[in-house]
């Protein structure tokens, strides 16, 4: 039986995608900054029929300590990990860079990139050593170069998220290290992340902003299926799985006119 470690997956896109792999029969390892958390979300998890496992182990990605005790954890658990998704993530406040503090410009940098690249380090260590695995990495705005007010520090992050994905794969690929190493691309994704900053500050979206999310973003859930639908056929490196591609972004905008989506109504 194969084993997923999902890094901040109490909630969200990380949750899903727990769901999606309990339903492939993978045993899944989910991990976030609270216990009580993990507790509710273990629960839900264990709803879904599976053969495979479910657990849970708190880790803040922002230390190095806590992936590798996530690792540690996984391995005694289950032997072996063999997909490791660096999905824990933060939004920014909406704000130009000069208006944040130290502490939010940290948090995004230390979260968001410095985060993923601990996980990477962590899971490439152990998996080169069992000569297999892959390990994936969650791209977001910025990671192809657009710019937007207010999110020029997250950007900053995915972008530099991607480029270190690609380095990686190909140090993978160099060292012959039998992993493989991917990025993923979910698009918009209407969670606790769209409409709140640094994991829980409630942001208030403009209208404009709603109705672009309103055209292009997707529940967690529907995002999450085509990502692992995918994640567990792939043997190829330094693939990105994209969920928004530009083809279904320009039909999602010609077809905005017939959009009755609102998934702002209740929140
Ligand atoms: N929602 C979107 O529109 C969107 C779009 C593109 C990319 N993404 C990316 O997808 C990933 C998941 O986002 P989401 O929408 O599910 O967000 P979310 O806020 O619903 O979930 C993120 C999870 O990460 C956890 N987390 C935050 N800081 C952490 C830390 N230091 N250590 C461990 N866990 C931590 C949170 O507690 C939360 O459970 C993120 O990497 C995000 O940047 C999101």
């Amino acid at each position: 039986m194969k084993t997923v470690v999902i890094t901040g997956s109490a909630r969200g896109l990380g949750l899903n995608l727990a769901k999606f792999f309990r339903e492939y029969n993978y045993n899944v390892v989910i991990s976030d900054l609270k216990e009580e958390n993990l507790l509710t979300a273990e629960k839900e998890l264990e709803t879904i029929n599976s053969k495979g496992k479910v657990t849970h182990k708190v880790c803040d990605v922002s230390k190095i300590s806590d992936l590798e005790d996530l690792m540690n954890f996984s391995k005694k658990e289950f032997e072996q990990v063999d997909i490791w998704i660096n999905n824990a993530g933060v939004n920014q406040p909406q704000k130009p860079i000069w208006e944040l503090e130290e502490k939010e410009i940290n948090m995004i940098v230390d979260v968001d990139l410095k985060g993923t690249v601990y996980g990477s380090k962590v899971a490439m260590e152990e998996m080169s050593k069992q000569h297999s695995g892959a390990i994936y990495n969650i791209e977001g705005y910025g990671s192809n170069d657009a710019h937007m007010l207010g999110l020029n520090m997250y950007g900053t992050s995915k972008r530099a998220v991607t480029y270190f994905t690609e380095g990686l794969a190909q140090e993978a690929e160099e060292k012959n290290t039998g992993v493989i190493v991917g990025k993923l691309s979910p698009g918009i994704m209407i969670t606790d992340f769209t409409t709140h900053s640094l994991g829980n500050d409630k942001m208030e979206l403009a209208e404009k902003t709603k109705k672009v999310y309103n055209i292009l973003g997707d529940k967690p859930e529907v995002v999450a299926k085509f990502l692992v639908d995918r994640m567990v056929t792939n043997t190829k490196n330094n693939v990105k799985i994209n969920w928004l591609t530009n083809t279904k972004a320009f039909t999602r905008f010609l077809m905005a006119p017939f959009n009755k989506r609102d998934f702002f109504k209740d929140k």
